[in-house]
């Protein structure tokens, strides 16, 4: 059966696009038939794939304004196993990204800035969530963390607060930033470990 993985956060840099392809990658090393969807205009995760060196397809499926209807058709047409949606940093795209997935993704960095919006991006979820039947498990993903300062500490306590499911940190890594910059996966043994931290509890709920 298909699975869609929305990668949702209304404000803009927290590592969506960097968790969208991350995970991805993740997902296909572990032998899973992994499609990533760009629905964000500003085509970042289409950039990532431009040189032409992901394992998987990144298609650009353009998320409009007042289009949520139309594009939610073309997401449900789409082919694929495991889905991965990239989406831009707005509540128009949560409601609409959230209303077609199966699990949502939603990463926050250690700013307060970052936090506020999380919290106003799980009500935007729980108010699409209360539309559909289906529950959506939401994985909050404390990201460009540094486990050694008090801010970092601070994120994931602050995060479990908030009544979802919250994932093992992903560090602020250079590699990170390269990968983008080189259209490659992320690699590396400490990547590998705390992208488990996402891709297996993620895997758990599909398979469920
Ligand atoms: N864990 C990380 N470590 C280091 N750099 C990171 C990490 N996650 C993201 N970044 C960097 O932070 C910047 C923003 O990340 P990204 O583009 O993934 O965010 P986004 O939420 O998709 O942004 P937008 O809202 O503009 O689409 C990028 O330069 C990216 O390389
Ligand atoms: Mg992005």
């Amino acid at each position: 059966m298909r699975s869609v993985i929305s990668v949702v956060q209304r404000k803009g840099g927290a590592g969506k696009t960097t968790i969208a392809i991350s995970l991805a990658g993740d997902l296909y090393r572990r032998g899973m038939l992994v499609d990533v969807i760009d629905a964000d205009p500003q085509r970042s995760a289409a950039e990532w794939a431009a040189p032409g060196r992901l394992p998987f397809r990144v298609s650009e499926v353009p998320l409009q304004y007042g289009q949520a209807g139309n594009w939610a058709n073309l997401i449900r047409s789409a082919p694929g196993s495991i889905t991965i949606i990239d989406t831009p940093p707005h509540e128009y795209a949560v409601g609409a990204a959230v209303a077609v997935a199966d699990v949502v993704v939603l990463p926050c960095t250690p700013s307060g800035l970052d936090l506020s919006a999380t919290e106003e991006t799980i009500s935007a979820i729980a108010f699409a969530r209360s539309k559909r039947d289906a529950d959506v498990p939401t994985f909050l993903v404390p990201n460009r963390v540094d486990p050694r300062t008090l801010e970092g500490q601070q994120i994931v306590d602050a995060l479990s607060d908030l009544g979802e499911i919250v994932c093992n940190p992903i560090a602020s890594r250079l590699a990170y930033v390269r990968a983008f910059s080189a259209g490659i996966l992320p690699k590396g043994q400490a990547i590998s470990i705390e992208l488990a931290g996402l891709s297996e509890p993620v895997l758990e709920v599909i398979a469920s």
